[in-house]
């Protein structure tokens, strides 16, 4: 089998094996949070799916999955607006809701998606994003509930996070090297 290694391109940050201990602390912390509640699971594609997929398979309560299309980044840079691509069909009112993303990085997109869900009612609305880059924080007002990894500032790519679309199927957590103008 052959078996995606580093190359000039990118150099590792989190590996597999890390990323899969991770997933299942934040799968306790938050199995803890809706104990035997029903909840709507949002993922926020492209970027949250790989996560999303190996996060719902270690809840133990009851989990309906919906799914949500957001983009906001070009290149390796926020556009600073928010577009909607594909919202979710669930009626949310009064639901216990998930919302499962990718990265905080100028948290631009999670106050987007907290203002969206939470004008339809939820019952309880929480964020669990699987990296947070504090360094470029503009909108301090949304934090999310459950954080996987805290990283340095820097570009990162694999397990779901692109670079101009690739890269999101690499299975650890990468930086890129190369320089982007
Ligand atoms: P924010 O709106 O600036 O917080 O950025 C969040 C969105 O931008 C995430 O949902 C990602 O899709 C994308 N993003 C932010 N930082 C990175 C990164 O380092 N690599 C890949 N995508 C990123
Ligand atoms: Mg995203």
């Amino acid at each position: 089998m052959s078996k995606i290694k580093d190359t000039e391109a990118f150099s590792e940050l989190i590996s597999e094996k890390a990323i899969r201990k991770r997933v299942e602390e934040l799968a306790e912390e938050i199995n803890n949070e809706f104990s035997g509640q029903e909840v709507v699971v949002i993922t926020v594609l492209k970027g949250a799916a790989p996560f999303a997929a190996d996060l719902v398979r270690c809840l133990d309560f009851p989990v309906i999955t919906e799914y949500m299309i957001l983009q906001s980044y070009h290149l390796t840079e926020s556009t600073g607006k928010v577009d909607l691509v594909r919202d979710m069909s669930t009626d949310l009112a009064g639901k216990n809701v998930l919302v499962i993303e990718d990265i905080v990085d100028t948290g631009t997109t999670i106050q987007y998606i907290y203002n969206h869900l939470d004008a339809k009612k939820p019952n309880k609305l929480k964020l669990c994003v699987l990296l947070d880059n504090p360094a470029r924080r503009v909108h301090e007002n949304v934090s999310a509930d459950f954080v996987g990894f805290i990283i340095p500032d820097k570009f990162v790519i694999g397990y779901g996070l692109d670079y101009n679309q690739l890269y999101r199927n690499l299975p650890f957590i990468a930086t890129l090297n190369m320089e982007v103008n």
